[in-house]
């Protein structure tokens, strides 16, 4: 309990003096496991209130704005948004993300061919902004290419590879991605926002649930998982 108190200041810490001044705004209340793991490269990287990361050493998250003489890269993540382990957002051009959109493991968004068909070693005409609606939910391992635009509430299929633009209410999947379903626009949509509406109860929630997992994990056991882990450390 006392090493688990220790780590969420900590983290805190970390968010606040390490995360927070790298971005050139970012809104309250920001989550993040791991944020020495997050890695932020460039400027102009903005994200709302109630970001969510979920970074770890082998998955880190990477946000990345290039700039050149020519052009400067721009990523604007919404409110409520969540990037799980592994996302790559890369921007030559602009990248926005809107609110409650969920990006999955290992995802890759990317503005940018990064190098020409004919010149290898610029990144010349190879660069065109993606817009990604509200309520998106992208799925695992998918790739979403440079000049796309995905439409509110629609979902990318796990390992998709997005190339055209996305209607919204939409599912697409495969390689390039197609509609597969369309959602019934009718239907209420839970939304992540819907996660923070008694915000206090959501912070008060997760810690009563790390508390019960934590249950028997004082700060000799700890100790002693480090050294002869047993089945359940
Ligand atoms: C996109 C998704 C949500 C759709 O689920 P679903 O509505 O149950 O879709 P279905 O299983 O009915 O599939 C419909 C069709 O699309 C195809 N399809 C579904 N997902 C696909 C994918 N990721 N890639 C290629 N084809 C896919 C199915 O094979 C099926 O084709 P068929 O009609 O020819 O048989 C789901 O397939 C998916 O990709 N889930 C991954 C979610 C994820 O990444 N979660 C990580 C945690 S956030």
């Amino acid at each position: 309990m006392l090493v688990k108190k220790f780590q969420r200041i900590f983290n805190r810490w970390i968010i606040e003096h390490k995360l927070r001044p790298q971005f050139d705004t970012l809104g309250r209340d920001t989550a993040v496991l791991k944020p020495l793991s997050v890695n932020i490269t460039g400027s102009n990287i903005h994200a709302g209130d109630y970001l969510h990361i979920i970074s770890n050493k082998q998955q880190a998250v990477s946000l990345t704005c290039w700039r050149s003489k020519q052009q400067q890269g721009k990523i604007v993540i919404g409110d409520y948004c969540l990037l799980s382990p592994g996302v790559k957002i890369a921007s030559a051009n602009s990248i926005k993300i809107g609110n409650n959109t969920m990006i999955a493991a290992e995802v890759y968004i990317s503005d940018s061919d990064w190098h020409g068909l004919y010149n290898r070693v610029r990144p010349f005409r190879c660069t065109s902004p993606i817009c990604i609606g509200e309520n998106v939910w992208v799925g695992l391992r998918a790739i979403i290419g440079k000049g796309v635009s995905i439409g509110d509430n629609s979902v990318v299929g796990a390992g998709s590879v997005v190339v055209n633009d996305v209607p919204k209410n939409v599912v697409v999947a495969g390689n390039p991605a197609r509609v597969i379903k369309t959602l019934n626009p009718q239907r209420r949509i839970l939304k992540r926002e819907f996660l923070f509406q008694g915000k206090e109860d959501y912070w008060l929630e997760q810690e009563a649930l790390e508390d019960i997992f934590n249950k028997n994990n004082g700060t000799l056991h700890w100790l002693k998982s480090k050294f002869i882990p047993g089945r359940e450390d």
